[in-house]
């Protein structure tokens, strides 16, 4: 039986060198990789299939868009999902990235898992917590974190194996690309005072690019998650492929933040995610027409930790289960239509329509008398009633 590890393989530089040490380093005699079609360019996918074909592994390509969608997408939609205003899009791609290497290593009956995560990041937390909690007996190797390499030595290294490289020394962005964004790390970058160069971005314009006139889309929402633009029904992959063309064209989803990460690290991070800063401006529009007062409070905190919990890759964590029970609760009512204006970098909500909506043009309009504002006397009278009481102790 040949000692066989899954190797979790986007292709890039880390998880291809990865490739040659986990035959010389680690005594490996099969190594299999897998990599997981999220929504990245098909042409990454196709690179990272020949890459590991020069570099002689038995290759799988998963196709987990679909599922992607349904099952982290929607449920960070319906969870406004947010991290110090970024949408998560690395975040809740890597649990089922790690999900689908499980799958092929408990197929295969494998002995171990290797990745490419750096000691530094998320990454390793999000995608170790999956293999650990459903299968715990494997073994774990994270030669990138054991090895402690910087890019530069990669590089070197890369050099000496044969092993293919499209970065180069002086100019090495890192990305990762999903259908919910897209993330841009990496040289001057990391300097918090740097201004990000237009090159980095490729799926928004930038102000000067972007059309002059707005452009008007009705996103339709079933359940808390989107089902329709401008009227026209569309399963959840097309419709955020679209979204993000759409929006990006506006330049709409530039994000340019500080992250703290989970070891302490606070990161400068750039993104470009216009589908979902689109998607979910409007989610949040519609929650607040149907919404009570009571349940939108209540609910930014159950976001606020399920998204806590989503950063962190707790993906299995009874809590997020219990949460999502909330919120999927609410999403009952969460149905109807959001119309948005994209502009210049702006995602604008202009209207919202639910049959689920809890406003009374009848009761809150200046023009009607159904509202007897005559009744709010009373309540006027009490309103601050232990306040005043303090007040006049210090008059
Ligand atoms: N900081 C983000 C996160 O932890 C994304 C980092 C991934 N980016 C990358 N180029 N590997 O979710």
């Amino acid at each position: 039986m040949p000692k066989t590890v899954v190797l979790v393989y986007s292709g890039g530089l880390d998880t291809s060198v990865c490739i040659p040490m986990m035959r010389e380093d680690y005594g490996f005699d099969h190594v299999v990789t897998v990599t997981v079609d999220v929504g990245q360019p098909a042409e990454d996918v196709q690179v990272a299939a020949d890459k590991a074909k020069a570099l002689g592994t038995e290759h799988y390509t998963v196709d987990a868009k679909a599922e992607f969608v349904e099952k982290h997408i929607f449920p960070a939609i319906k969870a406004n999902g947010d991290y110090e205003g970024y949408p998560l899009s690395t975040a809740i791609a890597r649990p089922i990235i790690s999900l689908k290497a499980v799958e092929v290593a408990k197929r295969l009956g494998s002995v171990a898992y290797g990745h490419g995560c750096t000691g530094k990041g998320n990454d390793q937390f999000r995608i170790e917590f999956i293999m650990r909690a459903l299968t715990p007996e494997m073994a774990i190797i994270a030669p990138m974190r054991e090895k402690n390499l910087t890019r530069k030595e990669e590089i070197e290294y890369a050099r000496q194996h044969g092993v293919p490289i499209s970065q180069t020394v002086d100019k090495i962005w890192s990305i990762d690309e999903n259908l919910w964004g897209r993330s841009i790390e990496g040289g001057r970058l990391e300097e918090p005072n740097y201004m990000p160069p237009e090159e980095i971005y490729q799926w928004t314009k930038g102000i000067a690019d972007s059309p002059n006139e707005p452009e008007i889309v009705a996103i339709g929402f079933e359940e808390g998650v989107p089902v329709s633009l401008n009227g026209q029904a569309m399963d959840g992959v097309s419709l955020i492929q679209k979204m993000n063309t759409v929006a990006g064209n506006h330049g709409v989803g530039r994000v340019d933040i500080m992250e703290d990460r989970m070891l302490g690290l606070k990161v400068r991070e750039n993104y470009e995610c216009p589908a979902a800063v689109t998607l979910l401006k409007a989610h949040y529009a519609l929650e607040a027409l149907v919404g009570t007062a009571a349940e939108i409070k209540f609910k930014a905190m159950v976001d606020r930790q399920w998204s806590e919990m989503a950063y962190q890759g707790l993906w299995l964590d009874p809590l997020k289960e219990d949460l999502e029970a909330f919120i999927n609760k609410i999403q009952e009512r969460v149905t109807g239509t959001v119309t948005m204006r994209l502009f210049k970098g702006n995602a604008a909500v202009i209207g919202r329509a639910s049959e689920f909506a809890l406003y009374s043009e009848d009761m809150a309009s200046f023009d009607s008398k159904t509202f007897d504002q005559q009744d709010s006397t009373g309540m006027v009278k009490i309103h601050g009633l232990q306040a005043r009481m303090y007040a006049s102790l210090t008059r």
